[in-house]
């Protein structure tokens, strides 16, 4: 489905973006798997179908000069840039509103509506530059975006924010052949949930219908079908994987 594409991920050393990278790879594309953490992004490479076609690299997504240093290598070592793009490098810093640290708050929408932005700049740039005219991105967002959720304020912010960017990008880079759309994930089954109180889990739990948490695979389906030709009229989607949650 993807034989020939390159697809950067970021947040690929974690539970929902390392499902992406796995199932990009068992699909054909050549992926840059990348993470603020180097170590577990050359964990979830050595994963992947054919380990040697790969790429890891360490990326913070909040810092300009980083995200371009990421684009650069992946065009001397694959020969082009990436035009599949899945943006799931994601924070959480749960708390209170009225306990909210202000480092809490802008840390939080610095890596998931800021390093959302930088890197869909970069790499549409990169596009362009190169006369690439097709390419799909993909950007996590959360039902908590939709629905807001107790203790996060900064994240359910950020969230929405990431809807609001992905319908701007759809809009402006529709004609360079660039389409955008995010997907809104429920309570899945990731080192971030498990940081989660239980009691806080058994109430979540309650409210789904389908009474249980996805696992980062159902939610990397979804987002590898947005990035696919499959879905070729679709731009500015967000699309609920929530098994019920929040609909
Ligand atoms: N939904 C419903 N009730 C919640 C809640 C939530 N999200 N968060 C806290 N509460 C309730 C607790 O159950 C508790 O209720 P009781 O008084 O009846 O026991 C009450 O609020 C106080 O909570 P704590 O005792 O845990 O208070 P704390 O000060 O120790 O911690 C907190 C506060 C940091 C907000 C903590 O409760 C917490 O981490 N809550 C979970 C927040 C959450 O849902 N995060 C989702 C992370 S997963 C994710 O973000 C991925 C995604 O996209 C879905």
């Amino acid at each position: 489905m993807f034989a020939g594409r390159i697809a950067l991920v970021t947040g690929g050393g974690g539970g929902i973006g390392r499902a992406v990278c796995r199932i990009l790879a068992r699909d054909g594309a050549r992926v840059v798997a990348t993470d603020i953490n180097s170590k577990s992004v050359e964990e979830t490479v050595s994963m992947l179908v054919n380990p040697g076609e790969h790429v890891a690299l360490s990326m913070n997504v909040t810092d300009k000069a980083s995200v371009e240093s990421v684009v650069k290598a992946t065009i001397d070592k694959l020969q082009a840039p990436p035009s599949l793009v899945a943006n799931i490098a994601g924070i959480t810093q749960d708390n209170f509103l009225l306990k909210m640290e202000e480092r809490s708050f802008m840390d939080v929408l610095d890596v998931n509506v800021k390093g959302t932005f930088l890197v869909t700049q970069v790499v549409t740039s990169a596009l362009v530059e190169h006369g690439i005219t097709s390419g799909s991105i993909v950007n996590l967002s959360s039902i908590m975006g939709k629905t807001g959720n107790i203790g996060q304020c900064n994240y359910g912010a950020s969230k929405a924010a990431v809807q609001g960017l992905t319908k701007s990008s759809a809009l402006e880079l529709a004609r360079v052949g660039v389409r955008v759309n995010c997907v809104l994930p429920g309570f899945t089954q990731t080192p971030m949930v498990e940081t989660v109180p239980e009691k806080v889990q058994k109430k979540v739990l309650k409210l789904t219908p389908l009474n249980r948490f996805a696992q980062p695979e159902e939610i990397a389906e979804v987002v590898a079908f947005l990035l696919s030709d499959k879905s070729s009229f679709m731009t500015g989607s967000c699309v609920e994987v929530t098994g019920g949650l929040g609909m």
